[in-house]
């Protein structure tokens, strides 16, 4: 390319200081426009960043007025799906936020709209390029556990309910299973090519948020702020899901993948100091038990630009890097419909009482 990619960012809230952060370290990006319905915040984001592109009050206006390549997509969730399809449609690549979208129909209709205008859709989940996940996602990937059959996804938090947009469910759809339950999905179904969900089921309580002992927004406080599921995936893979946004206890548990031949564990999978958690690998080799660990190793740089750690600026970098050389989507759409569709199938089963089957519609 011999300009600079021209980027847009949709909904200046939060998230969109931190795309912002990324795309000013790039000497070969600019941001040219942004989008929020919040009248003036779009321009007031601008401002504050020292950055000069035009801004909007909608974000059919910024598409249909400014020039881009590709659009950073940071409203909150139930807005991901409106926001992503008017972006492809007008011919723009679109990295979206997580979780994907609220519904599994409206993932299915963004995945369609990539397909059909041949532009990228990527979705944003950076701990995909924190080194030790990629460590675990290339042990288990390179088969050496076997069939894995058992999956179940650990850590939560103890007091973490977040403020803002994060629990009103008109705008955010999900609570907790949204925030951080989508990453903990990404995080377990990822390593074994994310086999296909069958069906869910799951129970979500708010027994934190509604209470003002612990959340000072219990008013109005309507999402689920912990919820566990049961998942049966094709090719007999169980999958066990928790995820809390507050309870007491320190932890849901391990991460754990089982296989016939190993198992990985992520003890707890949170740590207050931010470390690698500790990872241990268990085998059998000439008929003996063999456990081990998976250790952080430096110099480890599978990026190059960005710096290590930086999983943020990490995964910003790759979206450009995608459509500056025409490169699939790093964490496509495709993929990601069925993290969707396992936070879809645990959102009904959850409201319903009951199972739920997960039929996934054709998105081709
Ligand atoms: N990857 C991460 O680490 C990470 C961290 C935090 C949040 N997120 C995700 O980012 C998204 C936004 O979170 P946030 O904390 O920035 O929320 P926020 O409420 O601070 O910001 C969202 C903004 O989008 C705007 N908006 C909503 N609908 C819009 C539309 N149709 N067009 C234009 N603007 C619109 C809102 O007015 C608001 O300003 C969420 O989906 C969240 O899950 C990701």
């Amino acid at each position: 390319m011999d300009r600079k990619l021209r980027i847009g960012i949709i909904g200046t809230g939060g998230i969109a200081g931190a795309h912002m952060t990324a795309y000013k370290q790039f000497a070969d990006v600019e941001i040219v426009g942004g989008a929020d319905i919040v009248p003036g915040k779009a321009k007031a984001f601008f401002e504050k960043w020292g950055v000069k592109a035009e801004a909007f009050d909608s974000p059919y206006d910024l598409i249909q007025n400014v020039a881009m390549d590709g659009v950073s997509v940071c409203t909150y969730n139930t807005t991901h799906a409106e926001c992503a399809i008017a972006a492809l449609e007008a011919g723009l690549h679109v990295q979206c936020e997580k979780p994907m979208s609220f519904t599994l129909q409206e993932a299915v209709d963004m995945v369609r709209a990539s397909r059909k205008a041949g532009k990228i859709l990527t979705i944003g989940f950076q701990p995909r390029y924190d080194t030790m996940r990629r460590k675990v996602d290339g042990i288990i990937s390179s088969g050496a556990l076997g069939k894995v059959y058992y999956i179940q996804s650990g850590g939560g938090r103890r007091r973490g309910i977040p403020g803002g947009t994060f629990v009103n469910s008109k705008q955010a759809g999900y609570g907790c299973l949204g925030d951080i339950g989508c990453y903990s999905i990404d995080q377990c179904l990822h390593a074994v090519a994310y086999p296909r969900p069958l069906t869910v089921s799951a129970v979500a309580t708010d027994y934190f948020g509604k209470n003002p002992k612990y959340w000072p927004g219990a008013e109005t406080f309507d999402v689920d702020d912990f919820s566990v599921a049961f998942v049966r995936m094709e090719g007999d893979v169980t999958f066990v899901f928790k995820q809390s946004w507050a309870m007491h206890a320190d932890s849901l548990g391990d991460t754990l993948w089982l296989g016939t031949e190993g198992a990985i564990k992520i003890c707890n999978g949170f740590d207050y100091a931010n470390k690698p958690s500790k990872i241990m690998h268990f085998t059998d080799v000439n008929g003996q038990q063999v456990d081990s660990f998976v250790l952080p190793s430096r110099p480890f740089d599978p990026y190059g630009t960005p710096p290590q750690g930086d999983v943020f600026t990490a995964k910003v970098r790759d979206y450009c890097d995608a459509i500056i050389h025409s490169r699939p989507a790093p964490i496509p759409g495709e993929e990601i419909i069925m993290n969707q569709a396992i936070c879809d199938g645990i959102y009904r089963s959850a409201k319903l009482k009951k199972e739920v089957e997960i039929e996934i519609p054709s998105f081709d």
